[in-house]
C-alpha cells in the first residue's frame, strides 16, 4: 500500500516531458514483452505446461453466446465449443457472413446446435431488446464478449458517442457491446449453474492507465490505437468490478496474444506485415478463451482476473504507473451505468 501511495504521488507530479517518457517506456517494455510472449513462439513455450485434460470436457446442455463470432478468434472459439457439444449462439451483424460461419461450424465442428442472432447495432436499445428477447427463449451459461473495433480517426456515432468507446466499452454501433450486453444478461446468467463471462481484452491495455475523465477522447489529438487500448483497459476494470458485485458469476478478461486474424490485418496493416511470420494462429489465440469458458481448472481460479495463456497475469507493467484508484474504477462504472440507462427500453 505504501508503494502504491508513492507511485500515485509520482504520477501526480509528472510533467509533460515525463508523461512522454512514461508513454515511451510503457510502449517499449510492452513491445519487448510481446515479442517474447504474445507471438507464436510465446504460445508454444507456454503450451508446454498446458494440461490436455483441461479441455476434454463435454459441455452438451450448456449454452454459450459469442459476439463477433463470424471470423477470427470468435469463430475459432465457437468451433471448439461446438465440437464439445455446447449450444452456440453466434451474435453477429452481417447476415451473409453469419450464415456462412454457422454453416462452417456445423460441418467442421459436427454440431447442429449453432444459432445465428442478427442484431441491429444502430442503437444500444437494440442490444437491450436482444438480451431480453434472448432471456425469454433460452438459458445462458457462458457469455463471451469477443467482438471489438478499432477506428483510426475520432468518429462520432449518431448519438454523439466516440466510436471506439461506444463499441468496445459501452456497446453500440459495431459489434462489441461489453457493458450493455453483459449488464442485460447478468440476471439470466445468475439462473444457470456455473455461469461465466469472458471478455476478450488485449495486452495493449497495459500501456494505458484508466482515464475516467476522458471516456470519449474529446481533448487533444486522437490516436485510434491508444483509444482502443484505453477501451481494453476499461474492460479489464469492468471485469474486476463485476466480479466484486456478482459473486455468483465467474468473470475473467484475457489477452489472446498477437494472432493472425482478419481484424488485425485490416486495422493494423503495418504491424501485420512486419510480424506476419511471428503471429499466432486463430486457434492459438482462442485457446485461453475456450479454456476459460469450459474448463474446471478455470472455474477454480478467483473471479475477476486477467489471463494470458491459461494463467492469471498482472494487469500492469513493472513501474509503469498505470494503476487507477478504487474511486476512479467506481466512477467508470457509474458513468457507464449513467450512459447505458439512457438507452434502456
Ligand atoms: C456428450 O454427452 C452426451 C450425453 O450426455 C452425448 O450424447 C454426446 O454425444 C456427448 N458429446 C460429445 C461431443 O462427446
Amino acid at each position: 500500500a505504501k508503494l502504491c501511495r508513492v507511485v500515485a504521488l509520482q504520477e501526480l507530479s509528472l510533467r509533460p516531458l515525463e508523461i512522454l517518457k512514461m508513454s515511451l517506456y510503457r510502449n517499449t517494455v510492452w513491445f519487448l514483452k510481446g515479442l517474447q510472449e504474445y507471438t507464436k513462439g510465446g504460445y508454444e513455450a507456454a503450451a508446454r505446461s498446458f494440461s490436455e485434460a483441461d479441455l476434454e470436457v463435454n459441455v452438451s446442455g450448456r449454452s454459450f453466446i459469442i459476439t463477433g463470432a463470424n471470423s477470427g478468434i470468435g469463430r475459432a472459439a465457437a468451433c471448439e465449443i461446438a465440437k464439445r457439444g455446447g449450444t452456440v449462439h453466434l451474435v453477429c451483424r452481417n447476415e451473409d457472413r453469419a450464415n456462412e460461419a454457422r454453416k462452417d461450424i456445423v460441418e467442421r465442428c459436427k454440431n447442429e446446435n449453432v444459432h445465428v442472432h442478427l442484431v441491429d447495432m444502430s442503437s444500444p436499445r437494440k442490444v437491450w431488446e436482444f438480451a431480453s428477447g434472448f432471456s425469454q427463449k433460452h438459458n445462458l451459461h457462458v457469455l463471451i464478449n469477443n467482438a471489438g473495433c478499432m477506428v483510426n480517426q475520432r468518429e462520432l456515432t449518431e448519438d454523439g458517442l466516440e466510436k471506439n468507446f461506444a463499441t468496445n466499452t459501452l456497446g453500440r454501433k459495431v459489434d462489441s457491446w461489453t457493458y450493455v450486453l453483459t449488464t442485460a444478461l447478468i440476471p439470466t446468467l445468475k439462473k444457470s449453474e456455473n455461469p461465466r463471462v469472458i471478455t476478450v481484452s488485449s495486452g495493449g491495455m497495459l500501456v494505458q492507465k484508466l482515464n475516467v475523465e476522458e471516456l470519449q477522447f474529446e481533448k487533444g489529438s486522437f490516436d485510434g490505437t491508444m483509444a482502443y487500448a484505453q477501451n481494453k483497459r476499461q474492460q479489464v476494470i469492468m471485469t474486476e468490478q463485476w466480479a466484486a458485485q456478482h459473486k455468483e458469476i465467474h468473470f475473467s478478461s484475457m489477452h489472446p496474444g498477437w494472432a493472425d486474424t482478419p481484424a488485425v490485418q485490416s486495422s493494423m496493416p503495418d504491424f501485420h506485415a512486419k510480424m506476419k511470420n511471428k503471429l499466432r494462429t486463430e486457434a492459438q489465440g482462442a485457446d485461453t478463451v475456450v479454456w476459460l469458458a469450459i474448463s474446471d481448472a478455470a472455474s477454480r481460479q478467483p473471479s475477476g482476473l486477467f489471463f494470458q495463456d491459461r494463467k492469471a497475469v498482472s494487469t500492469h507493467l513493472l513501474l509503469a504507473s498505470s494503476r487507477s484508484s478504487p474511486a476512479e474504477d467506481q466512477k467508470l462504472m457509474s458513468k457507464l451505468e449513467e450512459l447505458a440507462v439512457k438507452f434502456k427500453c
